[in-house]
């Protein structure tokens, strides 16, 4: 063959290996949702929530005690009635099901915080005393692949020296550990803005919902303040994060977006920004009541 031929073939061929893998993989992003704050009953276990293939990240909520000397406390008491808070060894049964989530491609991380008024950072140092405890208990063996932070009460410093000392963590012992944020949708977030400016954070996923009307989904107005504030994250965010539209599966809670209007207007237009990373799904218990996941997942 003329080597002018054989550059055309080779042209088209990884053209057509190109738009094929684009077809054949309808949605370039992951669904990332929380679980831990209901019963058993009412929101099913982690290892039934990862079966139903609906996610890819989710965040178990909350570690909501920590800091300033306080032992690690982690409240998923509607799921391990005899667990301790801080041993995993108490709840044998959850510890599988993060296995079972994780083989099958799940990535699981601990969520810090929530509406509690029972953590908060008191210096740099109780920043690296906290991730070393974090360390210790939950990631030294492999237990979650990283940590998320869903700061909303007490003191807002520190948190940028907790993800400087995980990722340090981390990288000194050759594992991959993830960090996640869940800022409010006003930029910059009052809690998370230091931190996320650190460049450090894997996975961002805004809260676009129970919040300002001046950056969230307007069932009347629509959507304009939501893409403007959007692509104001979109073009601040430091690298290497990838950026989730966080939406709630209820639409009960403000900022709510039918899934009509999810498919057909928003996804196909932020689907393009290049930190694009999925949709953050709150929670994973109006989720099972709604089925918004599966009415959204095709296009995500
Ligand atoms: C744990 O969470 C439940 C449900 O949100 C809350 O009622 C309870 O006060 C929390 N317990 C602690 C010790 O934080
Ligand atoms: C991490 O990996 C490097 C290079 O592969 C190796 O030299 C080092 O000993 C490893 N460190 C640990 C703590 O495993
Ligand atoms: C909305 O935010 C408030 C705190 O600002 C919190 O207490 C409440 O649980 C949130 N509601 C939902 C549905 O997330
Ligand atoms: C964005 O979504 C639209 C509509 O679902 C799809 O045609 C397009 O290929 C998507 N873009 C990317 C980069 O995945
Ligand atoms: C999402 O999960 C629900 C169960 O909660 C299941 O019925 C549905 O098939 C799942 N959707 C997809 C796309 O996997």
């Amino acid at each position: 063959m003329a080597p002018l031929a054989k550059l055309v073939l080779a042209c088209l061929m990884i053209f057509l290996s190109l738009t094929l893998t684009r077809n054949s993989e309808a949605s370039s992003g992951g669904i990332a949702t929380y679980w831990g704050q209901y019963t058993e009953e009412a929101e099913g276990s982690l290892a039934e929530i990862c079966k139903t293939k609906n996610y890819s990240y989710i965040n178990i909520a909350f570690l909501n005690q920590f800091g300033s000397g306080q032992p690690l406390g982690l409240n998923i008491s509607g799921h391990c009635n005899v667990c301790d808070g801080n041993s995993l060894s108490s709840c044998v049964r959850f510890g599988k099901d993060i296995e079972i989530c994780q083989s099958m491609g799940v990535k699981i991380l601990l969520s810090l915080g929530g509406p509690y008024e029972t953590y908060s950072l008191s210096s740099e140092s109780d920043a690296e005393d906290v991730a070393n405890q974090l360390w210790e208990t939950y990631l030294k063996d492999n237990v979650y692949d990283g940590i998320d932070f869903h700061i909303e009460n007490g003191a807002p410093l520190y948190y940028d020296y907790l993800a400087r000392s995980l990722k340090k963590y981390g990288n000194d012992n050759n594992k991959t550990v993830y960090l996640s944020a869940a800022p409010r949708c006003l930029y910059p977030d009052l809690y998370l803005g230091r931190a996320i400016y650190t460049g450090l954070f894997d996975f961002v996923w805004v809260q676009f919902f129970n919040t300002s009307s001046a950056c969230q989904y307007d069932s009347t107005t629509g959507d304009d303040v939501l893409m403007i504030s959007w692509n104001a994250w979109t073009t601040l965010i430091e690298a290497p994060g990838k950026l989730f539209l966080g939406v709630p599966a209820s639409s009960d809670v403000s900022g709510y977006i039918p899934p009509d209007a999810m498919n057909h207007k928003i996804l196909p237009e932020i689907n393009e920004t290049s930190k694009y990373g999925g949709v953050m799904v709150w929670n994973s218990y109006y989720d099972l009541i709604s089925d918004f996941s599966s009415s959204i997942i095709e296009y995500v």
